[in-house]
């Protein structure tokens, strides 16, 4: 989808207008895939604009950097405040998707060089609305078992949202989408069920909650860990375990949830319908107001997950 250009971006420490925030194409990431990045959205919510779960979105910016061993030159709370300017300095008052990505910028050439190129970091937001439509969401998406795996455990770290991860997601998505698919699901390597392209994976079998461990290669995904604690706390059991592909088969409901797709179910695997195969189910769509509910007000954030941006604030002058 078309990004929507905004006024400014966050880049190396300030505000740079949009067209101004350019890397050399010689950088070190461009090159060799050594880039981690975040996927955030604020919310238009009764209270004004508020950014779901930025300091976890900000911690596991700064996870994936450790396991690269890429050194961050601003602090977390520097990054954080990076996100609320973007909102701000933009005026999405509407709500966002904010990007921040951190980078092995321009210098030395080569693999490990003896000289670590500096670290760029940049965060952009821009206006965003649903990933799928509102007919989708409603009707569910129907995926396929795609015909590539995930990556092994000690190749490529699953836990880390690495730029050069997403090539395993181009394979399964582009595969996915031209065999008419919505989206496709990667095994891991033993066969057993892992993660959508961008995306957590759950079922529901007999009144329980199912999603892959996070041995299974899959990422951390904070709509997960968020599913999981609204389920867990509406009395749901919830179990993160080894799910042989099958199981999808045999579900009675399954969901993704992600960032970008949020809650979506998922009413067919394989052309196998899951469920009733025309809709949510009962349990995804009770987790879906539960979760659409904490940015309405309807749903108690017991949890202190909504970091509201002084839209107010004085704007910080662009420079560059
Ligand atoms: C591969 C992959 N899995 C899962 C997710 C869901 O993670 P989150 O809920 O933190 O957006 C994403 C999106 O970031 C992803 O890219």
């Amino acid at each position: 989808m078309p990004i929507p250009a905004t006024q400014f971006i966050w880049f190396n420490g300030k505000l740079v207008p949009w067209e101004k925030a350019t890397v050399h194409v010689l950088s070190h990431a461009l090159h060799y895939g050594s880039s981690v990045f975040e996927g955030i959205r604020a919310y238009e919510t009764p209270r004004g604009v508020a950014i779901f779960r930025l300091r976890d979105h900000t911690r596991r910016l700064f996870d994936s950097a450790k396991i690269y061993r890429i050194n961050v030159p601003y602090s977390a709370e520097q990054l954080n405040d990076a996100c609320r300017q973007v909102i701000g300095a933009n005026q999405l008052k509407r709500g966002a998707y904010i990007r921040p990505v951190v980078f092995r910028g321009y210098g030395e050439i080569g693999v490990s060089p003896k000289i670590d190129p500096p670290t760029e970091v940049a965060v952009a937001a821009w206006e965003w609305g649903k990933y799928l439509s509102h007919a989708e969401e409603e009707a569910g998406v129907d995926v396929c078992i795609s015909s590539w795996n995930r990556v092994a455990p000690n190749t490529l770290p699953a836990l880390a949202k690495a730029a050069g991860n997403y090539l395993s997601s181009q394979l399964i998505a582009a595969e996915a989408r031209r065999l008419g698919f919505a989206e496709g699901i990667g095994l891991a390597p033993d066969g057993t069920l892992s993660e959508g392209s961008g995306e957590n994976l759950f079922l529901v079998k007999d009144g329980a909650l199912l999603t892959p461990a996070l041995a299974h290669s899959v990422l951390g995904g904070l709509t997960r860990d968020s599913v999981m604690r609204l389920a867990r706390e509406r009395g749901l059991e919830v179990r993160e375990c080894a799910i042989p592909r099958e199981l999808l088969y045999l579900a009675d409901e399954a969901f993704f949830t992600g960032t970008a797709v949020e809650i979506t179910a998922i009413r067919s695997v394989d052309r196998i319908p899951i469920g009733s195969g025309k809709h949510a189910g009962p349990v995804t769509e009770s987790l879906q107001h539960a979760f659409y509910g904490l940015f309405s007000g309807k749903t108690a954030d017991k949890w202190g997950w909504l970091d509201y941006v002084d839209m107010s604030a004085p704007r910080v002058a662009a420079s560059g």
